[in-house]
């Protein structure tokens, strides 16, 4: 069972405050996607859980402030996919996404049969199969967003945070992505927190979305609390409508020719 708990988490950049105040608690297999207009601090809140931000509150896995864990131990228990991940060009797919599998090697140790089999089945679970020996320079886009999801995969964490994950990817893809997040936090009890721009799509996959603006959490609950028209116009400066569909989903359409 592993909690992410955010308290009065607060990220500033010099004088800039990103984040303003964002508290939250997960549990094992919720899946919570954060959602709000370009500047919003929806990186900010990820890159502080990842471990890779200065700031103040609190931000704990399994009650562990995330900065004082070792290195290691981030990398068993918090997996992360970032909004523009550096590419190792000259790396090969196979090399690439064995380093999620780093910090099960012991120090001066070589991968075993195991790690290599989650490899394998991390990449044939991204349809990536057949991929291994290539070069990441000579991979499109959205081969490389599906790779650096397979690396996150198999890190085999019990928290997956994604910035923007499926942005490069076709329908297709994109569906087959998030469908396999969320049979992971079924299964395994994965706990996500995603950003996504694609609101429809984020209704339909998370618990409960939250809505950021400025720095600020500002409406949170299911997609049709929170993916009002009201807070669109008011949020996103966009006028669009919004449906329920029959099983509920709730879609998202802007309006043309309208601009609040
Ligand atoms: N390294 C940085 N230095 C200075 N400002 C930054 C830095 N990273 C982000 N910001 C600023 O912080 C705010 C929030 O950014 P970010 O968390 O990336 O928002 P989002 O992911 O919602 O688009 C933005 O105004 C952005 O320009
Ligand atoms: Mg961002």
């Amino acid at each position: 069972m592993t909690v992410l708990g955010f308290c009065d988490l607060r990220v500033t950049y010099g004088k800039h405050v990103a984040v303003e105040s964002y508290n939250d608690i997960l549990y094992s297999g919720e899946w919570v996607c954060v959602i709000g207009p370009n500047g919003a601090g929806k990186s900010s809140v990820l890159r502080a859980a990842a471990g890779l931000l200065d700031y103040s509150g609190s931000v704990a896995v399994d009650q562990k402030e995330v900065p004082a864990t070792s290195a290691r131990w981030r990398a068993q228990h918090i997996a992360f996919v970032p909004q523009s991940p550096l590419i190792p060009l000259d790396m090969t797919v196979q090399e690439y996404v064995l380093l999620g599998r780093n910090p099960y090697i012991p120090y001066f140790g070589v991968e075993t049969a195991g790690d290599r089999g989650i490899v394998v089945d991390v990449l044939q679970s991204l349809d990536l199969a057949g991929f291994e020996r290539r070069y990441l320079a000579t991979l499109s886009g959205g081969e490389i967003q599906r790779l650096v999801i397979a690396r996150a995969l198999a890190q085999q964490a019990p928290v997956l945070l994604l910035d923007e994950p499926t942005s490069a990817l076709d329908i297709g893809h994109q569906q087959h992505a998030l469908e396999l997040v969320d049979r992971l936090r079924r299964e395994r009890g994965l706990t996500v927190v995603s950003a996504m721009h694609d609101l429809t799509l984020a209704g339909m996959y998370a618990d409960r979305l939250v809505l950021m603006h400025e720095g600020r959490s500002v409406a949170q609950g299911s997609a049709a609390e929170v993916l009002r028209p009201e807070n669109l116009a008011k949020y996103y400066g966009v006028s669009a409508r919004v449906h329920r569909e029959p099983d509920g989903t709730i879609v998202v359409i802007p309006n043309r020719g309208e601009r609040n």
